[in-house]
């Protein structure tokens, strides 16, 4: 079975076999399925932080459980519950169609509602654990059914439990959070939201305001994995010490960094940039021209390796110019 359409860096990978599910008791036959024939099992959400480096000998399974509910917790807040396989970006247009604010700065982020706890997704001043009340996971071992509220989640900076000590361990089945009706909090402090506003000539912003800006900014710098493959930021913004970050401004007087207590985090499509590889091709994989830390398919044909392969050499770079390791975001198969 082909995996090309199930990855938005639209690389080429078979599997042995393959199957969709659309419900729990679906998803369990298949995990007893593979564990009766000691097959190996890759779960598939929307495939946009997935490289996929080789063909996979075993069972892949995309996860399409459905559904949005809803239940009123108070005079201003609601709580909105979607099951794993909807799609991220429609759920926050149904919110913002409803009027619930607090998704609005996550607006076009690819991928599904399963997988938004994983790397707890973030962009333009929000992350989804600022919003997230809990998720039920499937337990792959016992087949129960458990609840990870926030602090069991562990969310760091596009990081969470299920990369750690839970990883290959739970499937998360769906995911509660906890809007606003009315009172909405808006959030403008990035920067770029600021100037999109300005520019849309907009003074008292609406969360529905705030979507689009982001809409747009998204849209002016981040390729449409529809047009052309890839899976957002290929690389985590490194954290250094302070120490380290102030030996380098002494060379490089430019850097940015985002000082957190004793440590700063700098910005890897900067260090990428600097390094020569904005815009550069190599084969079928390119660093894009307007984000450097965006790898993408550039002519649709790159395999699996060959984006590995081109993101190890801007590892190397990076290393060697700046003496920071960037660490890959995107989970490597
Ligand atoms: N920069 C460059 N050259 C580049 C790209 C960026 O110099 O080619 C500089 C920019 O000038 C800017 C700074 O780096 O000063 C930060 O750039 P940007 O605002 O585009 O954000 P980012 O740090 O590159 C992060 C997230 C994105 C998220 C944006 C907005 C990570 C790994 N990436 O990118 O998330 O959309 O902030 O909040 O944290 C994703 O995870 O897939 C993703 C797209």
């Amino acid at each position: 079975f082909s995996l090309k359409p199930y990855n938005t860096f639209g690389v080429e990978a078979k599997s042995r076999y393959f199957t969709e599910v659309y419900d729990l008791e679906a998803l369990k036959d298949a995990i007893s399925f593979s564990k009766s024939r000691h097959l190996n099992m890759l779960f598939l959400g929307g495939g946009s932080n997935i490289l996929l480096t080789q063909d996979f000998d075993g069972l892949a399974i995309k996860l399409n459980l459905k559904g949005i509910s809803e239940e009123i917790l108070n005079e201003n807040e609601i709580l909105v519950t979607a099951k794993a396989g909807e799609n991220w970006h429609e759920l926050v247009l149904h919110c913002l169609g409803k009027n619930y604010g607090g998704l609005e700065n996550l607006s076009l982020i690819p991928g599904n509602v399963g997988t938004s706890p994983m790397q707890n997704i973030g962009a333009y001043g929000t992350e989804i654990k600022d919003i997230f009340v809990e998720c039920k996971v499937l337990n792959l071992e016992t087949l129960d059914i458990e609840t990870f509220d926030l602090e069991k989640c562990r969310f760091g900076y596009r990081d969470s439990i299920f990369k750690q000590e839970g990883k290959r361990k739970y499937i998360i089945l769906e995911v509660t959070f906890r809007l606003t009706r009315k009172d909405h909090l808006i959030k403008t402090e990035y920067g770029a939201i600021k100037n999109e506003l300005e520019q849309l000539g907009i003074q008292h912003p609406t969360i529905q305001d705030i979507s689009k800006a982001v809409i747009n900014i998204r849209k002016s710098k981040l390729p449409d994995p529809k047009i052309i493959g890839n899976a957002g930021s290929f690389f985590k913004n490194p954290t250094i010490p302070l120490i380290q970050f102030e030996r380098l401004q002494q060379k490089f007087e430019n850097i940015q960094g985002y000082p957190n207590g004793n440590s700063v985090k700098v910005p890897a499509g900067w260090l990428i940039e600097q390094c020569g590889w904005k815009g550069k091709q190599i084969g079928n994989a390119a660093s894009h021209q307007l984000q450097a830390l965006v790898i993408v398919n550039a002519t649709g044909n790159a395999t699996g390796k060959e984006i590995f392969d081109f993101s190890a050499m801007i590892i190397d770079s990076v290393k060697e110019k700046f003496g920071i390791e960037l660490e890959r975001e995107v989970n490597v198969v």
